[in-house]
Parts: C-alpha cells; structure tokens; sequence
C-alpha cells in the first residue's frame, strides 16, 4: 500500500509535474481587482482574477490553474458528469425504452446538462474578451430558462395526478411557466445590459424577482403532493422536499455576498458565495433528478392512457418554444451588446 502510494506520488513528481509545468507557464498569473475592468469585478473580491483578453487556450487550460472560478467551473463539470452517470444508470437498469412516456424525462434530463455545461463555459471562457463575456452570459440565460422549462415539463407529467392535470392550473401550467421562463431570461440579458457592476445589488434582485416566481409556480404541482398524499407517498416527496430546501439556500447565497462581505479578500479563491451558490445548484439538480425517477415509475404506466399518445408528444415538442424565443432574445440583446461596445471604444 505505501509502496503503491510512492510509485504515484514519484510519477507525480517526475512526470506530471514537468508536464504541468510545461504547459501552465503558458498562463498569466491571476490579477487583482483594480487589474480587471469593472464589468468582471466582484464585490468584496480583491484577487484571483483572471485577465481579460486571455486567448483560447489559455482559458480552457485555466481549468487546471488556481484562480477565483476554479471550484466553481469543477462543481458544474463534476455535477454534469454525475448526472449523465446517474441517468445512464437508471436508463440501463429500468429499460428506459424511446417513447413517449419517457420523452419528457429525457428532455429534463438534456437540459439539465446544457444548463450546467453552458454555466461551466461561462466560467471558464468569459475572460476571452467583454464582447465574449455578454454572449456567455446571454447563453447561459437561455440554458437556465430551458433548463426551467424541462423541470416543469417533467413535473407537470410525473409528478402530479389526473385530477391536477384537468384542474384550473393544471391547464395554464405549462403555458404560464414557458411566459415565465422567457420573462427571466429576458430580464437577466437586459439588466445584464443596462444595470452594470455598480448596481450588483440591484441586478441580483432583479433577475431573482423572476426566477422566483418562476420557481414558485413550478413548484405548484409538489405543493399539490405535498397537501394530500403527505409523507407517506414513497422518498419522492422528501426528494422533492429536499430539493426546495437547497434551492432556497442556494438563492440566499445567490442575493448575498456572505460569507466574503465579513472578510473581504479572504475568500477569493475557496468559499465565496459564488462557490456556495453554484455547490448547492448543482446538489439540487441531482436531487431532482432522483425524485423525478421516482415520479416517472410511478405514474408511467397510466400517463398515455389518461393524456393520449398524441397529445402528450405535442406536450413534449412545446419545449422548443421557449428555447426558440430565448435565443432569439439572446442574440438580439448580443447585437445591442456589440453596439454599445463599439460605442463605448470610439
Ligand atoms: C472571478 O474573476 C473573473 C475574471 O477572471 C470575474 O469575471 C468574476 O466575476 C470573478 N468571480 C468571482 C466570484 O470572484
């Protein structure tokens, strides 16, 4: 055991370290605050900042250097790749079959891992340029918004009851949550846009106005569980329960900057609320994804004979809408982005 753990640790020394080394030279070391401009700026963190203007290759290799946005960029790769084994997991085991009871579920399951991916390039790549940095912001926008649209998807076919599904709000469900998907994105591109780093405050509330009552809405359909088959309905419902829990933690440190407001600078590179915020995420889309397994077993087997085979894929292709309406938002707003660059360098 300890002669294996020397063999690693001299193949560490002598191999992959002059390897390392070879290649992270390469890149410039972090700066501090006053060293980036104040569109990238943090308040309350005075260091580990990349440069702006980094080429290519040198942000993707940041991957392996210490700076402000390495755990993050990790969680999110990590969570994505638990995730894709997780869901492979489940497909192998239960004989997850290509129809359209299972659509819904793997279109959850395809947006969670655009919006962790498009999240974890943001946070690598966005030191390419300013212009670079607006179009990975607006990219995440819209794989957050789709990524809520697959939750309500998915809840709103598993998770709840007949009777739910032919109710008042069963009925509006789905349109409502894609108006209010879009409204989020739409809002977070354009405070994004107009209210810059002076405003942080400001525009964290700003974009959370939206998603939180995104969230609230989405969340009828467990609300609903919660009141009438209470806990005894099998782990789901604590799965779910948990989830809500993580996200209301997340979304605390997604409005404030605790803990590094007490300390600043001490907290730069490990355990700001960036850190927190993007761990915690990342938790709740796994634990998500759990309790919809549970949902999808048990209500796969009476999900086409109550909504009918067609009706449920015309569901199903309505996720595209948001999609197509995000983007195009996005790209207008990157145009704009562009303009008042151009404008700002003359
Ligand atoms: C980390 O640094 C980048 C610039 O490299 C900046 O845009 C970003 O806001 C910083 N994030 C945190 C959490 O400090």
């Amino acid at each position: 055991m300890i002669s294996k753990l020397f063999f690693f640790y001299f193949l560490f020394i002598y191999v992959c370290r002059p390897l390392l080394d070879s290649v992270l030279p390469s890149l410039p070391p972090t700066v501090s605050d006053l060293d980036v401009p104040p569109l990238l700026r943090e308040h309350f963190i005075l260091s580990g900042y990349r440069p702006l203007g980094l080429p290519w290759r040198c942000c993707v290799l940041s991957l392996l250097q210490i700076h402000n946005q390495t755990l993050t960029t990790w969680s999110l790769l990590l969570a994505a790749l638990a995730l894709l084994l997780r869901f492979t997991g489940f497909a192998f085991l239960r004989g997850l079959s290509v129809d359209p009871t299972s659509l819904p579920l793997v279109l959850y399951f395809i947006s969670a891992i655009a919006d962790l991916s498009c999240s974890a390039a943001a946070n690598v790549l966005h030191c390419r340029s300013e212009e670079m940095h607006y179009f990975l912001f607006f990219l995440h926008s819209v794989s957050a918004a789709v990524y809520q649209y697959g939750c309500a998807l998915a809840l709103s076919l598993y998770s709840v009851d007949a009777i739910w599904t032919q109710s008042m709000l069963g009925q509006v469900y789905l349109p409502l949550t894609a108006i209010l998907s879009w409204l989020s994105c739409a809002l977070c591109c354009y405070t994004k846009l107009t209210l810059r780093s002076k405003f942080a405050i400001h525009r964290r509330i700003c974009r959370l106005f939206p998603m939180g009552v995104a969230f609230l809405v989405i969340m009828g359909p467990f609300v609903r569980r919660l009141t009438i088959y209470r806990w005894s309905n099998g782990p789901a419902l604590m799965l779910h329960f948990f989830q809500v829990v993580l996200f209301l933690l997340s979304t605390f440190f997604f409005c404030f900057p605790v803990p590094e407001c007490f300390a600043p600078g001490h907290y730069d590179l490990a355990g700001n609320s960036h850190h927190v915020y993007h761990a915690l995420r990342s938790l709740c889309t796994l634990v998500q994804q759990e309790a919809l397994f549970h949902d999808f077993l048990w209500r796969r087997p009476a999900l086409v004979r109550q909504m009918g085979e067609q009706h449920l894929l015309l569901t199903c292709i309505s996720f595209f809408c948001p999609m197509v309406c995000c983007s195009m938002t996005a790209l207008a707003m990157r145009s704009r982005a562009r303009a008042e660059l151009e404008k700002e360098q003359r």
